[in-house]
Order: structure tokens, then C-alpha cells, then sequence
């Protein structure tokens, strides 16, 4: 029997496709090394999970606010306020079952069918197929290695016309580690005063992982404020994947619309994790600081083991958990059994099933001539990782 076309119309995330190959091997008692992990590979912080325990013990058991509570979204307007200068209100913020949902009500609230969305490539693997879910257009916007893989306003103005509806980015990018400064974005903010009619989704989910400056938000220009949707969450920051918690800042029509779409989807997110989101977004942030500490010492160790295979080029990323190097050198060579690389899609499986190291393909980021590897994992399987991934690189003729 045939589904709806809808289901056409999208495809299953890269990501979670190469975890689900990975957990099969590992089932048939295979060892994988995982590199694809797109999240901490630390636990949540123990405070965050006595209010949680707290709040089951409470009964915060019932049905909540559409947008989720309002102390939660007082809390969101702290921290907006703390950590970026920028003011909001509770009714200006929806929290959802994860930043993803977040982006999906944005998308659903802001895009008709035929409309046009400017994506930034490599991008987040999610982007692209909501807009397509929806009836939208994507038009990726190829950005370059030279450039730290950041769209230029000239790249952005050069992509606008009549049926441009939103620009989505991340800053720090998944999965270049891409970080904009103050001026890059006050760059691109001189373009968008051009064009008003064009909205900007702004995903700063990886916000605290920044190796370098400080987190800039390109929330924070008036001029264009007021069509920034700003999407954040707990997820990475917190080590809090599975918890679900994400949340928007917008203005007040399109907070509006967001929640009217997720009271038919979800009605909100989980109480005890709003609960949980409360003493996460108030409390010391010493845990993120530990973590992000952590990623930086294992950064250090990635690039070094890089270094070590030929061949290979790649930028230090200033933000988030993974390298994206680019692995075309390796097209056209054959493996052991005679099978032809032809792309990065072939790579990644080759090293799967070869090597039993688990990578993503940069395909699925928009970018075919690299791949993606995370380094929110043990020092000790980054090395075991790399190691097993040269051999098989180097077994390539
Ligand atoms: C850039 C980016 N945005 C959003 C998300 C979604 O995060 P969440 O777990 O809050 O749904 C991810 C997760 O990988 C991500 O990498």
C-alpha cells in the first residue's frame, strides 16, 4: 500500500542513519569505535537531575503550558538576558521537545510552499528536509574552506529575490565548528536591513562550545531583531540530549504561531524536563565550563592525529565537537577487496565495515568532498578511532 508523499519529500537524518548501522554492528558483537556521536558524551550534572527527581516526587506530572511553564520561560529570559544582552519576555519564548522541534515549528510558522530558504553550506543535516517537508525550496548557498566555511554578505545578497522567506544558520556551525564575530554578522545585519521582508533563524544550540571568543548572537542588532528567531536549547550545553528541551525567542507573532502549531503536535515538551531545564538554565554553569574544557583538550589531540594522515586537510574548528576534514584525496582509490571510493558516502562505509570506526558523510552536510568526526568521546577512543581510521586510509590504493 502506498504512504503519503510527504514521505517523499524528505530524508532520514545522515546522522542518526550511521548510529543505527553502528548500533547494529555492535549488536553482532562487533567493536565500533563511534566518531559520529552528535552529542556530549558526558552525564547530565547532578543537580540538574535531583530537580528532576524533585519534581516527579512534586507531581509536576500533569499537562503544562503549551509554550511550557512560565517560571522555565522566565528562566529562558535570565539566561538570554545573562549570557547575551538580549531582552526578552515569556511570551516571546516557546520551549519544545528538543531545539529540532523548535526548527520545525519555525519553519512550519514562516514558510509556504514554493518559498525560498537561504541555507549556508555545510549545514545541519535537519535544515534542508524540513523546509522540504513543508513544500519549501531550499537554496544552499556553497561557502568556502578559505573563508572558515562562513556565507559572506556578498554570497547572501547574491541569493535573494522575491520568494527569499528565511535564512537558517548555525553559529557554531554543526558540523564546520564555523563561530561569525560581532563584525562577520554585523555584515551580514547591513544586507538584511536591505531586504525586510526576509527572516533569520539564528541556531546558537552550541553557543557555550566555543574554543575561542565570546558567543555573539546576531539577535543582538536592533535593526533586524525583531525578524530573528533565535533557537537555543539544553541539549548540547548540558549534556542533556535525551531530556528534550529546547527552546525559541522571537517576536511575540511568531512565538504566537509556534505554539499554536505545537499544541496540535506535542501540546509541550516533557513537565519533568522543563523542571529539570529550570535549575540547569539558573545554576552555576561550572559543569558546561568543565565540559567545554574537556573538548578543547581533545580538540587539541584531533588535529595533532590529523596531522598524522596524509593528505588530509582540515581547519581547527573555533566551536562545537567535531572535525569536518575534507577526505577528496582518497576518491578513486581502491580497497584490499578491489571496490573504488568514489565519494565521502563510500568512505564512511568503507571505514564502517573496514575499520569499524563510525564517521558521517559529509554529503549529508551538504559538503560530498568531506566527513564528518566528532569528538565528544574518551581520549581513549579518539585515539583508538584515528589510529584504526589511518590504517584503513592508508590501505587505500
Ligand atoms: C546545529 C544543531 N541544531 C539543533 C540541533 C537539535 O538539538 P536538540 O537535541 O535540542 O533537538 C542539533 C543537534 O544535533 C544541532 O546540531
Amino acid at each position: 500500500m502506498e504512504l503519503s508523499s510527504l514521505l517523499n519529500r524528505f530524508n532520514e537524518p545522515e546522522t542518526l542513519k550511521m548510529a543505527k548501522l553502528g548500533r547494529e554492528l555492535r549488536a553482532k558483537g562487533i567493536d565500533i569505535t563511534d566518531l559520529s556521536l552528535g552529542e556530549p558524551d558526558f552525564d547530565t550534572p547532578q543537580h540538574i537531575k535531583d530537580a528532576a527527581k524533585k519534581a516527579i516526587d512534586e507531581n509536576f506530572s500533569h499537562y503544562t503550558p503549551v509554550p511550557g511553564y512560565l517560571d522555565l520561560r522566565q528562566a529562558v529570559c535570565e539566561k538570554l538576558l545573562r549570557d547575551n544582552n538580549l531582552k526578552y519576555a515569556p511570551e516571546n519564548i516557546v520551549v519544545s521537545t528538543g531545539a529540532k522541534q523548535s526548527i520545525a515549528n519555525v519553519v512550519m510558522a514562516i514558510v509556504d510552499a514554493g518559498d525560498e530558504v537561504i541555507i549556508p553550506t555545510p549545514y545541519w543535516v535537519t535544515y534542508s528536509e524540513i523546509v522540504k517537508l513543508v513544500g519549501g525550496k531550499p537554496i544552499m548557498v556553497k561557502t568556502s574552506f578559505e573563508n572558515g566555511y562562513k556565507i559572506t554578505p556578498s554570497e547572501l545578497e547574491s541569493h535573494m529575490n522575491s520568494k527569499t522567506r528565511l535564512f537558517m544558520f548555525s553559529s557554531p556551525c554543526n558540523p564546520t565548528g564555523a563561530v561569525y564575530t560581532k563584525n562577520e554578522l554585523a555584515a551580514l545585519v547591513a544586507v538584511f536591513e536591505k531586504h525586510p521582508d526576509i527572516f533569520i533563524m539564528s541556531d546558537e544550540i552550541y553557543e557555550y562550545i566555543n574554543y575561542g571568543g565570546q558567543h555573539e548572537s546576531i539577535a543582538q542588532f536592533e535593526s533586524v531583531k525583531d525578524r530573528v528567531v533565535v533557537i537555543n536549547g539544553l541539549s548540547k550545553g548540558y549534556a542533556m540530549t535525551g531530556w528534550r528541551v529546547g527552546y525559541i525567542a522571537a517576536n511575540a507573532q511568531i512565538s504566537k504561531a509556534c505554539e499554536k502549531i505545537q499544541g496540535q503536535f506535542t501540546s509541550a515538551t516533557n513537565s519533568i524536563a522543563q523542571r529539570a531545564a529550570i535549575s540547569a538554565l539558573l545554576s552555576d554553569m561550572k559543569p558546561t565550563f568543565e565540559m567545554v574544557t574537556a573538548f578543547k583538550e581533545r580538540r587539541k589531540i584531533v588535529m595533532d592525529l590529523l596531522k598524522g594522515i596524509p593528505g588530509i586537510i582540515c581547519n581547527e574548528p573555533p566551536g562545537a565537537f567535531y572535525v569536518f576534514p575534507d577526505v577528496k584525496c582518497y576518491f578513486g582509490k581502491k580497497t584490499t577487496n578491489g571496490e573504488t571510493i568514489n565519494n565521502a558516502d563510500d568512505l564512511c562505509m568503507y571505514l564502517l565495515n573496514d575499520a569499524n570506526v563510525s564517521t558521517v558523510t559529509g554529503g549529508a552536510f551538504g559538503e560530498p568532498n568531506c566527513i564528518r568526526l566528532s569528538f565528544a568521546n574518551s581520549i581513549e577512543n579518539i585515539k583508538k578511532g584515528f589510529g584504526k581510521l589511518k590504517v584503513a586510509l592508508e590501505q587505500l590504493t
